[in-house]
């Protein structure tokens, strides 16, 4: 498969996540998280497919498209593990939908932060979040969800948070 393949893959599989997410969560209250900015590609794909949701966006340094870019009130700036523990103060038990797309090349850096970023979660999560991720989230209380049809397992996790007595 060449790169090119291999980056449409990723991203059609992202976004059919994504997708399937954002109806799994249609008749629930709750604000979007999404950690890791980019350019601002799922951003906008996100605040296209749920313009009625808050969503709150996680990024040390913002490079993204000018037209992409959070309002100031919106955005956690700053290394993730730290703002998640600060917007945990505001937005206790309110995240319906959580989107983690901060991997780099390196699988080891990956595992740690998809671990560090989990320990944090909890807090915000509303029972019965839907976790969409590069990496797998290790939540206890994490169900892992089948891929969309026509995405290959693995290439993108989804989930649902089962903790405080959520419903899966
Ligand atoms: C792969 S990009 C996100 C791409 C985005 N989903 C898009 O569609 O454009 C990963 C982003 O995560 C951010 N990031 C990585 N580690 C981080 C950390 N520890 N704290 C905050 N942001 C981080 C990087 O700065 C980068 O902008």
């Amino acid at each position: 498969m060449s790169r090119l393949d291999s980056v449409i893959r990723r991203l059609t599989a992202q976004r059919a996540c994504l997708d399937q997410a954002a109806r799994h969560i249609a008749d629930r209250d709750g604000v979007v998280l999404e950690l890791g900015l980019g350019n601002g590609r799922t951003f906008d794909h996100l605040r296209t497919i749920l313009p009625d949701r808050a969503i709150y966006v996680f990024e040390r340094e913002v490079r993204a498209h000018p037209d992409c870019i959070p309002a100031e009130e919106r955005l956690f700036l700053g290394d993730v593990l730290e703002t998640l523990e600060r917007a945990a103060e505001t937005l206790a038990g309110r995240a319906i939908l959580v989107h983690s797309d901060i991997g780099t090349g390196d699988s080891a850096r990956n595992a740690m932060l998809a671990g560090d970023i989990a320990e944090r979660l909890p807090p915000l999560l509303a029972p019965g979040a839907m976790l969409v991720s590069d990496q797998m989230l290790p939540l206890d209380a994490a169900v892992p969800l089948d891929p969309p049809e026509g995405v290959a397992p693995g290439r993108y996790q989804m989930a649902v948070w089962n903790g405080a007595q959520g419903r899966v």
